[in-house]
Formats: C-alpha cells, structure tokens, sequence
C-alpha cells in the first residue's frame, strides 16, 4: 500500500507545551508504595525512593506529574500525610478499599519529584474537603512563612516553598462513583470559591477545573457548559478523561479509538469557545487531557484482590504490543491538538496502568506503551505541524472510516520528527515524505515498535520482549511495515 504525508514549515498547529508529557501517580495500589517508595529495597536512596524506578521516570522525560489522586483525592485529609511519620494515622481508603498509610505525603512527594527531575501538578480535595482545605495546603506548600501552615511546613524541615504551580480542583466530580459526587451547580460553585481563595493566597498558580470523567457521562456538554459559565475568569484550563480498551477482540477497531479523542477533544474546544462567545471574552480555555491511556486488562484480577490492605496490586495492567500502538495513536492526536491541549497526563506512572512496573523488593522494567511516550517526550517537542496525509481508509462499526496511517510531525529547532503508526494488520505502507520549506534535510534515524505477536507483553521474566528496532527510510521513503509505530527524525537547516 502507498501513502502520502505532506508538511510544510509555514503549516503549524501550534507550540507544543511540554506539558503535553506530563503523567500521575496515584495513592492507588503499588503506585506510591512498593512502587516509587520502597524503604529497604536494594535500589532505595536516603528517603526510601527506588533509584531503579527513578532511573526509569527520568527516561521518559516527564515534566509534571499529578499527584495524589484520583478518586483518591476526593476523601483525602492532606495533614495526614505531613509531618513526623510516625505520627502519622492509617486511614481505610474508601476510592479503592484499601488501608493508607499515609507514609507518603506532599513533603515526600515533591522530593520525589525534584528527585525525578519534574514537576508536582497537585490535586485538592474538593469531595469531602472545603474551601479552607484547598486555601491551607496552598498556604503549606507556596506561602514562604510566617503564617500557620507555612511555618508549619518550615517546622517540617522545609524552609524554602515547595513553589506548586499547577493545581487541578478536585477530581471527577461529575461521576457518581466519586466521594462527594456533586452536580454541575454544586461543583461549579466550590471549585470557583475554592479556586479564587487558592489565588489570593498565591495569584502565580495555575488552576485546572473538572471537565466529564469521559465523554459518554450523561452529562457531557451540559457541566463543561454549567461548570465554565461559573468558573471563566478563574481557571485556565478545563480536565478531559479518557481510557480506551480491546473488549471485543477486534484489534482493526480498537487501533481506531484515537478517532473517539479527536472527537472528544473537538468537542469540549467547541463548548469552551461558546462559552467564550456568549461571555464576550478575549481569553482562550486550554484543555488538560490529564487522564488517558489503555485501562481494561486488569478488571477481573481486581475483583480477587483482598479489601483494606497495604498497596494492593490494583490496576496492574500488563500492556501487550497493540496497546502500544493505541498509545502511538493517541499521542499523535495529542499532537495534532497542541494549539489547545496544554496539559496531558498518561494515567498513571508505576504499576497502576502504568509504562513502568516493579516487583515489591525486586525488579523494575518497561512496559510496551512505554516506548511511543518516550519517543513523543523525546522528540515531540517544539512546534507541531499540520500534516496533511492521503492514504487508504477501513471501515469499522464504532468508528466507520479509518485512516490507516495516522501521522503528524513536530519540528524543534533544527531537528523535524514525523510520528506515524501503520494501523493496517496486514499490509506494509510505503509512506512517501513531502517535507516543504524545511531547507536541507539529512537523515537522522527511523526507529520503529513492532512485533510479529500483537499480544506480546513484558515481564520481570522477559523485560525486552516488547522494544524497539530500527526502520527503514530512503530518503523520503519510508517503510511502514504493518502494524507499527514510526518515529523518523531529519536534521534541517
Ligand atoms: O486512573 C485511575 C482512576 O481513573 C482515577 O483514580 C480516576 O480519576 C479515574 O476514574
């Protein structure tokens, strides 16, 4: 099969916010213990992070990580979790029927983070918490001192603020099954009363308001509507949710689930628009898809896991090689709306549907939606560009025409990078490359992810089952074999 990619330098979408790379970590199964905090594992450092595990974050390139849930967050008292940790209470963990140590908390955390060379992206409390919940953990974290809770932080050991940019208010909180669920109204007036209290007391942050939980909630579109009309001139963007999954088997439709995020993507900018029009507002609302990712292999393990233990193995999905072409996919679309999604997290980092995965007291290894992220966070920065691409399409029930190439391109000073999966499971593509107006171009590398085995996975056992190779392009040629991911670099001058 041939296809056709079209770029040129004049032909952009937008600048690529770094933040397109972000991911979390929850207090959810082995996400945070026996994840990246382990005391006494042989990798441990000083305050009990893994180093194996940091080592890994630290690959990916992620700069922003949101923490500490999740539905987690909706019924999370922030205090437990400060201060000497053996004062510190367990709590029955009511989002996942699990015991909280609290072992680990925002004075943790963000050590963490500085550790693994990124960023706190943090999470109020907006199902059972209050708005003086919100104002205090802001004042603990930014307020350089002389008031309670900043000298309360200092009296903890740290002096200098924490300095937490990006806030998200609450999570969720449009689904029922959320702790403190609450109604468009309910929601769009705490989190705009939580949100302006948090901007007195530090007016550099950034704040996130709660969009749909996925875009089949009922109330898609009336609570983005109900929610922005209230909170406009206090947010700077609004959340999307979305997890994607192979339930029927058919991997053809599955690989098309992206179609579903550019839909969901166009659709909350079309409402965020409205709402700028009608309030005749100058200001632009970005968009934090700050969950996405494949979330379905684990659900019947979950149900045998037992009630009210330490980190439990929750979520623990063990990603196969389709998975990872989904995640190319959805990268791409991610891409191809720089202009308005700012922030995106891959939900989540370690052991809960997560890219990297550990053993309690053993290995650390690399799942295969590991690979597509890297190379996105690698190489997927700078501009990104509107490619136009001709190629064949298939038909399927949940999405009707698919393209089987999707593709865009990102140019970053002087390297220009094209991502391109080959959705076809049978057939290779050869990709004709129409790159205008980038001046000389040299050929830097084509690196791929394939696998004869669409089911193959990485494990402890076999950690490189699953890795990348090298491609074939000619020049301008390249050789999309089937069902593959595509990551071609070219030097420009
Ligand atoms: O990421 C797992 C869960 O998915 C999060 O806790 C929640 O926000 C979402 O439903």
């Amino acid at each position: 099969m041939k296809a056709k990619l079209i770029a040129n330098k004049n032909y952009v979408v937008g600048g690529i916010s770094p933040k397109l790379y972000g991911s979390f970590i929850e207090h959810l199964g082995r996400a945070v213990y026996g994840g990246i905090y382990e005391p006494g594992h042989p990798a441990a450092d000083d305050m009990g992070f893994r180093k194996d595990v940091l080592a890994l974050v630290q690959k990916l390139g992620v700069p922003i990580v949101r923490y500490p849930g999740g539905n987690f967050v909706s019924n999370y008292n922030w205090e437990d979790g400060i201060g000497d940790k053996a004062g510190r209470p367990s709590r029955a963990e009511l989002a996942w029927s699990s015991i909280e140590t609290n072992q680990v908390g925002i004075d943790e955390f963000q050590e963490w983070a500085k550790r693994a060379g990124t960023e706190v992206m943090m999470a109020v409390n907006l199902g059972t918490g209050t708005v003086a919940d919100a104002q205090n953990l802001v004042e603990y974290c930014n307020f350089p001192g002389g008031t309670k809770y900043s000298d309360l932080r200092r009296a903890n050991g740290f002096d200098k603020p924490f300095d937490i940019k990006t806030w998200c208010l609450g999570n969720e909180m449009d689904g029922p099954w959320q702790i403190g669920h609450k109604t468009a109204s309910e929601y769009a007036r705490i989190a705009n009363e939580a949100a302006k209290v948090m901007r007195l007391v530090d007016p550099s942050i950034e704040l996130v308001a709660c969009g749909s939980s996925h875009s089949n909630m009922p109330t898609f579109g009336q609570w983005e509507t109900e929610v922005l009309n209230e909170c406009w001139d206090q947010v700077d963007y609004l959340s999307l949710h979305s997890y994607y999954g192979n339930r029927d088997g058919d991997t053809a439709a599955f690989l098309a689930c992206s179609l579903d995020m550019d839909n969901f993507i166009r659709s909350v900018e079309a409402i965020c628009d409205a709402v700028k029009g009608i309030k005749h507002s100058k200001k632009t609302m970005y968009l934090s898809f700050d969950e996405w990712n494949v979330w379905f292999h684990s659900g019947e393990q979950d149900k045998k896991v037992e009630k009210w233990s330490v980190a439990p193995p929750l979520l623990e999905d063990v990603y196969t090689f389709e998975d990872a072409l989904v995640a190319g996919c959805l990268l791409i679309t991610l891409l191809k709306h720089a202009d308005r999604v700012k922030l995106a997290c891959l939900a989540q980092l370690v052991n809960v549907i997560a890219p990297i995965m550990t053993e309690n007291g053993g290995a650390a290894w690399v799942q295969s939606i590991f690979w597509p992220f890297m190379h996105a966070s690698l190489y997927g920065r700078g501009t990104a560009l509107s490619c136009i691409i001709s190629c064949d399409n298939y038909k399927t029930k949940a999405y009707g025409e698919v393209p089987y190439i999707e593709a865009t391109a990102a140019l970053n000073g002087s390297e220009l990078t094209v991502f391109a999966v080959n959705r076809s499971l049978d057939e290779d593509v050869t990709l004709e490359l129409e790159l205008d107006g980038f001046g000389k171009l040299e050929l830097l590398g084509h690196v791929q992810l394939n696998n004869a085995d669409l089911k193959a996975v990485n494990t402890a056992a076999n950690p490189e089952n699953v890795k990348p190779s090298a491609g074939k392009t000619n020049g301008l040629t390249a050789q999309l074999e089937k069902h593959s991911w595509n990551v071609i670099r070219y030097k420009v001058s």
